[in-house]
C-alpha cells in the first residue's frame, strides 16, 4: 500500500478525536511518514460543527506539546466512507452510530482505537466531556499509547 488515510471518530469531535488526531499527526511526522499517512477526525454528532476543540482538551494537549487550536469540529459525511481507509473510533456508541450510516462494503474499516494499545486493557476511550480535568489526561495517555500501536500496524501495511 502506498498511502493510508485514517479518520479518528468520536461523538462531538471536540475532545477525544481531535486529541487522537494531534497525537497521531505528531507520531507520523516524527516517523517521516507525513506524505504517506493522512490523518483527520470527525464526530458522529452535529452539535459542535465549526467549533475549536474543548478548552480543557486544548489545555491538556498543550502541556504535552500538541496544538489543537487550529482544528475545527466536523461531522462524518457520506463521502468520508470511500475517502478513508480506516475509521478509528473511541467507544462502542461511536462504532454503532458510524456503522448505521456506513455503506456495507466499508464497514470493515471501523476499528476501536484501544485495540491498538499495549499494556492497557481498556476497551474504550471514555468520553471526558462531563467529567474533570483528569479525564482529559487519561484521554491523552490512551491516545499516546494506542496511536503508537496504530502507527506500528500501519507501517506493516505500508510495507506490504
Ligand atoms: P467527544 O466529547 O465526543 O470526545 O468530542 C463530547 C463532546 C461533546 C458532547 C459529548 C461528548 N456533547 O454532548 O456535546
Amino acid at each position: 500500500m502506498n498511502s493510508i488515510a485514517i479518520c479518528f471518530v468520536c461523538l462531538g469531535n471536540i475532545c477525544r478525536s481531535p486529541s487522537a488526531e494531534a497525537v497521531m499527526r505528531d507520531l507520523v511526522e516524527r516517523a517521516k511518514l507525513a506524505g504517506r499517512i493522512v490523518v483527520d477526525s470527525a464526530g458522529t454528532g452535529d452539535w459542535h460543527i465549526g467549533e475549536p476543540p474543548d478548552e480543557r482538551a486544548q489545555k491538556a494537549a498543550k502541556k504535552r506539546g500538541y496544538d489543537l487550536s487550529t482544528l475545527r469540529g466536523r461531522q462524518v459525511a457520506a463521502a468520508d466512507f470511500a475517502r478513508f481507509d480506516l475509521f478509528i473510533v473511541m467507544d462502542d456508541a461511536n462504532a454503532a452510530a458510524l456503522t448505521a450510516i456506513c455503506p456495507p462494503e466499508h464497514r470493515g474499516k471501523i476499528r476501536l482505537l484501544m485495540e491498538f494499545a499495549t499494556g492497557d486493557d481498556s476497551r474504550v476511550v471514555v468520553d471526558p466531556y462531563f467529567g474533570g480535568e483528569d479525564g482529559f489526561e487519561k484521554v491523552l495517555d490512551q491516545c499516546e499509547n494506542a496511536c503508537q500501536g496504530l502507527l506500528n500496524a500501519l507501517r506493516a501495511q505500508l510495507r506490504a
